[in-house]
């Protein structure tokens, strides 16, 4: 069921609402652009995007109403109407990351798609695998485990916070690409630093060095945040999860394979609806999400949260986003307190992190917490990680507590 624009929209003149309490985010100048209303209360705010993010209340009750109606009549009719929703979820988020249903695979999370990609790469003993070593560990370790069973090998680089330019940065992976690198992989935004690599040029880059390496991005920290066209991006896989900042239902992910490299790929689980046969009959890249009976009211509830996704178009949603992280990052640099992230604003995402003192990180989210109510996380760091359901008034609380509590940062 698609969702009617006005059955969520509240748009007051190009002015927006969001979160229960119904506050003007810091853009609501913004064109007409509508927002989605959330369930939190005003003591129990979420600003941890890179972790996990509520769902609106539109998505969740359509998530509910999905489950319930499933409950009431597992007739083949009713199930089929339940699961043709996954399609169409297929196409929408086909058309807002700017590409073709047949590279998507909806799969159950950034780590399995991540490893559909490590386990399934056809390599081997000699070829290289080179990584950021900001990876995340289904991105990181989930590559020595393959190398350790299969053989090949592995090797890391690093690009250190104060990197000057994107130049340097793409020197920093380009140089260190040799003549048995078969797969460049790394995290498009560090979920542990907050640095977000220069995707298009970095890609373009790789690409130009070697042209048949192939390159995987994690976009854990990217799917729903940033406005990503993988039609036009030199990438040849790249992964994302639902329930971060697509705002999407738990426990759906999200695996792009560029039509080329489909079939070379092994998948990792083979049942339903794989078909019969060695070769799949699922088209594409829907042969990696033949994953036996799923949750279908989630596979559903994301066709809705696609569709409001649509509505706030992805520009909408990075921009409001960004305008959100930078007032924070204002806020924090006015406090004077010391950064794990980037502050060059070649590098800077909606993850900020400040540096503790040892061992004081998770009594400083619990003091935040009960001084704001805003809900934060020790990752890295200090983590926040404001996305677009964030206001104002939670970006000046949450700094007001960590400038009350600046005696735990480093
Ligand atoms: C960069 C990155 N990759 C992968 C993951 C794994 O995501 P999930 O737990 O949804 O599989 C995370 C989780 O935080 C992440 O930050």
């Amino acid at each position: 069921m698609n969702i009617q624009r006005r059955e969520f929209l509240q748009i007051v003149g190009g002015a927006v609402l969001a979160g229960s309490a119904g506050l003007q985010p810091a853009s609501a100048k913004s064109s007409a652009i509508g927002w989605p209303s959330f369930g939190f209360p005003d003591d129990k705010v979420p600003m941890n995007a890179a972790n996990i993010c509520p769902m609106p209340v539109i998505v969740s009750e359509a998530y509910a109403r999905y489950a319930r109606e499933l409950d009431d009549d597992l007739s083949p009719g009713n199930r089929q109407r339940i699961e043709a929703l996954r399609e169409s979820a297929r196409s929408r988020i086909a058309g807002l990351l700017g590409t073709s249903s047949d590279e998507l695979a909806l799969v159950r999370n950034t780590s399995e798609a991540n490893n559909v990609i490590v386990q399934g790469l056809p390599l081997s003993q000699e070829d290289e695998v080179l990584l950021w070593d900001q990876n995340h560990p289904s991105n990181s370790v989930a590559w020595d485990v393959r190398a350790s069973r299969s053989g090949c090998k592995v090797r890391r680089f690093s690009i250190p916070t104060e990197t000057g330019s994107v130049d340097e940065v793409i020197s920093r992976v380009v140089d260190e690409i040799g003549n048995n690198t078969r797969v460049i992989s790394f995290t498009h935004i560090s979920n542990i630093s907050g640095f977000r690599l220069p995707l298009a040029e970095l890609c373009a880059a790789i690409r130009r060095r070697k042209e048949n390496v192939h390159i995987h991005v994690d976009g854990a920290q990217t799917w729903g945040a940033v406005d990503v066209k993988l039609g036009v991006l030199e990438c040849d896989s790249f992964t994302g999860s639902a329930h971060k900042w697509f705002t999407g239902p738990r426990e759906v992910g999200l695996l792009y394979v560029r039509k080329q490299h489909i079939r070379q790929i092994w998948p990792s689980v083979v049942s339903v609806p794989w078909g019969s046969d060695v070769e799949p009959s699922a088209v594409g890249a829907r042969k990696f999400d033949a994953l036996g009976q799923r949750d279908d009211a989630a596979l559903a509830a994301l066709d809705d949260a696609a569709s409001l996704h649509e509505s706030m178009t992805p520009a909408g949603v990075e921009q409001r986003s960004m305008a959100i992280a930078n007032r924070l990052r204002d806020g924090l640099q006015d406090l004077g307190v010391p950064f794990v992230s980037s502050t060059n604003a070649a590098f800077t995402s909606s993850v900020i992190i400040l540096s503790t003192r040892p061992a004081m990180g998770d009594e400083l989210v619990d003091r935040v917490f009960k001084d704001s109510g805003i809900i934060t996380a020790m990752v890295g760091g200090f983590r926040m990680s404001p996305h677009f359901y964030n206001t104002e008034d939670h970006v000046d609380r949450v700094v007001a507590a960590v400038g009350r509590n600046r005696n735990m940062l480093a």
